[in-house]
């Protein structure tokens, strides 16, 4: 996810990488990374769409500790032509979009401690490979990433990144997806947290709501929080072709002149696959 500063910090390259040094992991940090792999793998199998499952085995993920991103990027790059590169935190937007434009995830290397188990504010190493990368070995799911830092490029400077930013959060972070008569996880914001891969699927409080571009784009969302509505993908090959068809500019100019939509809400063209009781807000 992106930041607002200019110049990288000390130590990073121009890209604003830095080496993993994969070396210095602690027996610690390792074991911390299986604690939390451990848990998630047992908990996502029937939850989370069957892709992302292949995806752990293609990368050889069970692998125990912290992955080794030389040795993922290997395997990455034999499956669907992505890296993935460390970054110390958060980068500027066009930094972000230019990695993602090139097939090059960017990931936090830092793990998080044990007081963090269940929240942190910032996206550490687990977060970001393990939530983020085994959907990167699914060639629609890898042309769908490259096709969202494109178009971040496109449209940066222009005043929208919020619009834009709106559309990452509520598929690559938060997306759920149709299967037959089930909906199924697929976002890393999800997968990657115990507490969020129950709720979105099982929880009442939480609408889940069919994806439209526009119109997720006009929504709000809760950073700091479960979610209060989620979006249902029917395909990968509809998100990428919605965003692969879509003109954005005219889409940015409608979405210029009406107002936001706040988390919860519902329009009466919205496709509801379950209207939320809202009650854990
Ligand atoms: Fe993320």
């Amino acid at each position: 996810m992106p930041n607002d500063a200019r110049t990288p910090p000390l130590g990073a390259s121009s890209d604003w990488t830095v080496p993993q040094r994969w070396s210095d992991y602690t027996a610690q940090e390792h074991a911390m990374w299986d604690t939390l792999f451990a848990r998630q793998s047992a908990m996502l199998p029937g939850r989370v769409v069957p892709e992302f499952m292949e995806g752990l085995d293609i990368l050889r993920m069970s692998k125990p500790g912290i992955p080794d991103f030389e040795e993922l990027s290997a395997r990455l790059m034999a499956a669907t032509g992505w890296r993935v590169v460390a970054v110390p935190g958060l980068v500027p937007d066009e930094v972000f979009f230019d990695h993602l434009a090139n097939r090059r995830f960017v990931a936090g290397r830092f793990i998080r401690t044990p007081e963090q188990l269940d929240y942190l504010e910032e996206p550490d190493v687990f977060h970001d490979v393990f939530g983020h990368v085994p959907l990167l070995a699914q060639p629609v799911f890898a042309d769908y990433m490259q096709a969202y830092g494109e178009g971040g490029l496109r449209a940066a400077g222009k005043g929208v990144l919020h619009h834009l930013a709106r559309l990452y959060w509520y598929t690559v972070e938060f997306g759920l997806i149709r299967r037959g008569k089930d909906l199924k996880l697929y976002g890393a914001g999800i997968v990657s947290s115990y507490g969020e891969s129950q709720f979105a699927l099982d929880d009442p409080s939480p609408h889940r709501l069919g994806f439209n571009l526009p119109r997720v784009m006009r929504t709000n969302y809760k950073i700091d929080d479960f979610q209060q509505s989620y979006f249902v993908i029917d395909s990968f090959e509809q998100l990428l072709a919605d965003t692969l068809n879509t003109d954005f500019d005219p889409v940015y100019a409608a979405l210029s002149s009406e107002i936001d939509l706040s988390t919860d809400s519902v329009l009466a063209e919205d496709h509801v696959y379950h209207l939320g009781t809202t009650v854990y807000n």
